[in-house]
């Protein structure tokens, strides 16, 4: 099912934010309504300053920027030049943007965006989830308002990303996930268990560098560093999990989970080696089983394809990648 109510999307724009972006950008049905940053791959600047250099590439400079958190509740902040560049791009070069973030802030945004579309906005978060936890403080009543959550973060049968326990998301900050898991909204969580298994290729990104639009071009020049990345440090080929953009189609019901149970979502939040696990389908640690939250288990494998032909890339058999 897709829908054309208004999406925010908050979001540390490193190379599979800018990816998602893009994706949802492609469709003009799409009522993306405003993005939000956080800190995470980079800083909360950084990340709009690239939001606002994927808008203004996109021609959408229009769409209102807001910048947010920039650490976690607890005032901690690692970020990720080490796999999205010290740029958050991939050291791609854009230039700086024409525009700026608006001064509102990214939480206060949330919140007014909300109360303004009773019942419904949606809501894609693909970076820790501190802006959430803040806009939730600020109105209690924003489970009731929104209506409908995706998450990319988690690691519920897989290993984590940072830990051998945790997923980036939430291991930046394992107090607001918690927060925002339990908050009793419609909430869909794509963790690592699905976007580790929707791979980018070398083969995608010669398809979308052999397109001539400056989106896909870009977008095959930040995929060269990610598929860098992921060859050195994860599957000793070029190959990348497409966490963010895989969110983004699940949060505007262009791909639907084979497989999604629906269980309470607990994280731990200790000081221990698990800090920032996501537990899945077991009663919290208060006792209670906690709200039920979505949890996307399995998907079909097909949609970096999608994803490429969404982006102008040319067909497969147009390539030698011999
Ligand atoms: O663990 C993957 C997630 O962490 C993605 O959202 C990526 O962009 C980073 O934020
Ligand atoms: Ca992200």
């Amino acid at each position: 099912m897709t829908s054309n109510d208004p999406l925010i999307v908050d979001c540390d724009t490193g190379i599979d934010d800018a990816l998602a972006l893009l994706y949802l950008l492609a469709d003009p049905g799409i009522d993306l309504r405003a993005i939000t940053t956080v800190f995470g791959n980079t800083s909360a600047d950084t990340a709009a300053a690239n939001t606002l250099r994927v808008l203004e590439l996109a021609g959408r400079p229009d769409i209102p920027t807001a910048v947010g958190a920039a650490s976690s509740l607890r005032g901690t902040a690692r970020l990720a030049p080490h796999v999205h560049g010290d740029d958050g791009l991939g050291n791609t070069g854009l230039p700086t943007p024409a525009g700026a973030p608006v001064t509102e802030p990214a939480a206060e945004l949330i919140v007014r965006l909300a109360r303004e579309n009773p019942g419904r906005l949606r809501l894609l978060a693909v970076g820790p989830l501190t802006n959430l936890a803040t806009a939730l403080r600020l109105d209690p009543e924003l489970p009731e308002l929104v209506s409908h959550v995706t998450i990319m973060g988690g690691a519920v049968n897989h290993p984590g990303n940072v830990t051998p326990w945790a997923e980036a998301n939430v291991a930046n900050d394992p107090e607001a996930a918690r927060l925002v898991l339990r908050a009793g909204w419609d909430v869909t969580l794509v963790p690592l268990d699905v976007t580790m298994t929707e791979l980018l290729t070398e083969e995608h990104r010669l398809r979308l560098l052999a397109a001539t639009t400056p989106t896909s071009r870009f977008a095959a020049n930040i995929l060269a560093h990610y598929l860098d990345v992921y060859q050195r440090n994860v599957f000793g080929s070029p190959r990348a999990a497409c966490h963010d953009p895989l969110a983004a189609a699940i949060a505007v019901g262009e791909v639907s989970p084979e497989l999604a149970p629906i269980v309470p979502v607990d994280v731990d939040t200790s000081d221990g080696q698990e800090r920032g696990r996501t537990v899945a389908g077991r009663p919290g640690r208060d006792g209670s089983g906690g709200p039920g939250v979505r949890v996307a288990l399995r998907t079909e494998g097909t949609f970096p394809e999608r994803l490429v032909q969404r982006l102008g890339g040319v067909p497969s058999r147009t390539i030698d990648i011999a």
